[in-house]
């Protein structure tokens, strides 16, 4: 059923879209992302001051993203980093092995934490070549990714700011902020120190630097704050989202051992005797690019994209919509919109994306005419980092689907599906199941 959701939130109008035909009339209208006084982004923007990260807006944040599009997060560069990705998957995969060895018949892994872990490292590694798997560091990038989630009143009631400050948030903001800035400032130094490395070489980080040496991405790259912004962005939008990806598909796939098995059997004859999944194999498992476009239609990390701001006054269903009114959209409820998806939406289904024709190896917004799966988002404000998401999440997928075999630690299909609302939306409780390590007898790696 169509809706439109207008909210009056003392001084700011919100609109939420939930439902796909509302958020294509209003997309083609201008927005940009809001500029919030603190919240979400505050850390990021602070130590990118002017704008220096790709989630502002305006001439920085086209070129911005044009940059990240092409150098940072394009498929030559997301191939690049293959090596890093297969090395995680293989830790994660002796790491699983290691914690269910217990007993014969495997024992209850939390795979929650090995996710968010395995993500972690994966995206700090790329960004900032960092591969010790440093506490503190680690705490400090996980309490940034807890700020961003948190709701800050004076991002909605300016005069009310202070409540913020009475609960800590300011306080947690401005420590973090320095130590986030001291880290980004170290890291910087050492690449400096460590010299240039050649076009195709690097980490991020060495990217950048060559970016901000080459006089043509001045007003881009020109100055540190605007590298750290950007270093900020891409480890506070990677790291999260595709560990919750691969938390919900193993949630959802472990509730339908039908869809398990179809989804096992597949990579198993796919990649016959060896004991890994290889990127090169990925293209070949058509079956599991169904159950993570599924498990994303159910469970968007991102349920409500990131928030837009109107630049103009529009018309939605006859209502006006003044500039300046901030935008929300229900990637979640679209999802399970039954005009789009039947009545059935609620079920997982992965046989359904089957028809809609689409390349599955193409990394363009599927279903992008309808508007119906908008996990990325759609048109110029969306996720500029999928090929590197999908690449992370079937990789990590695939190897466990191929290393182990899965169960609730109380039978079949007894997995929760509560949430826990934050920025990006995980299980409330962590994923714990039984891991059976598959043994092959002869292989190769
Ligand atoms: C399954 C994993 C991921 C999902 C579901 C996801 C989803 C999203 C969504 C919904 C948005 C906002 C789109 C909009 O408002 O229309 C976004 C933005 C963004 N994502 Fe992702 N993302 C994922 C992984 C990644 C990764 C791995 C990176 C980089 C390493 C990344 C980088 C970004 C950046 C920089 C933005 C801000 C873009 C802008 O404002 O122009 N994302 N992502």
């Amino acid at each position: 059923m169509e809706t439109l959701q207008v909210h009056e939130l003392l001084a700011r109008l919100l609109l939420v879209l939930a439902t796909m035909i509302l958020f294509k009339r209003v997309l083609p209208s201008p927005s940009k992302r809001p500029t919030t006084t603190t919240g979400p982004c505050r850390a990021a923007r602070r130590c990118a001051r002017p704008p220096g990260s790709p989630t502002a807006c305006g001439t920085f944040w086209r070129a911005a993203r044009r940059a990240c599009l092409s150098e940072l997060l394009g498929a030559p560069r997301v191939r690049g980093f293959r090596g890093v990705r297969e090395a995680e998957a293989a830790a994660l995969v002796a790491a699983v092995a290691d914690e269910s060895s217990d007993r014969d018949g495997g024992s209850p892994v939390n795979l929650s934490d090995r996710l968010v872990a395995t993500t972690n490292r994966i995206v700090r590694r790329v960004a900032f070549g960092d591969d010790g798997d440093s506490i503190r560091t680690r705490a400090i990038l996980e309490e940034t990714q807890r700020l961003l989630g948190a709701f800050f009143v004076a991002d909605y009631m300016p005069w009310l700011g202070w409540l913020d400050a009475v609960r800590g948030l300011r306080r947690r903001l401005d420590r973090n902020f320095r130590e986030l800035d001291a880290f980004y400032e170290k890291v910087i130094d050492e690449h400096i120190d460590k010299g240039t490395k050649s076009k195709e070489e690097g980490d991020l980080v060495d990217v950048l630097l060559r970016l901000h040496n080459d006089p043509a991405h001045q007003s881009t790259f020109g100055s540190r704050s605007q590298i750290k912004g950007i270093l900020t962005d891409m480890f506070i939008a990677g790291t999260d989202t595709s560990s919750a990806t691969v938390e919900w598909t193993m949630t959802e796939l472990v509730r339908n051992p039908d869809v398990l098995a179809k989804a096992q059997q597949e990579v198993r004859s796919v990649v016959a005797n060896k004991h890994m999944v290889h990127e090169s194999d990925l293209p070949r498992l058509h079956y599991l690019k169904l159950v993570i476009r599924e498990s994303l239609r159910l469970h968007p990390p991102a349920p409500l994209l990131l928030p837009r701001e109107t630049t103009e006054p529009c018309t939605v269903r006859g209502c006006e919509v003044p500039a300046g009114t901030r935008v929300l959209v229900n990637a979640k409820a679209i999802g399970v919109d039954p005009d789009a998806w039947g009545a059935d939406a609620a079920r997982f289904v992965p046989e359904r994306h089957r028809g809609d024709g689409a390349d599955l190896n193409d990394h363009k917004p599927w279903h992008a005419d309808s508007y119906a799966l908008v996990p990325f988002g759609v048109g110029r404000r969306s996720c500029p980092g999928v090929h590197f998401a999908t690449a992370v999440v079937e990789l990590l997928l695939a190897n466990l689907l191929l290393c182990f075999d899965w169960r609730a630690p109380h039978g079949h299909g007894e997995v929760d599906v509560e949430e826990e609302n934050a920025l990006t939306v995980h299980r409330k409780n962590p994923l714990v199941l039984v891991a059976k390590r598959r043994c092959v007898t002869s292989g190769r790696s």
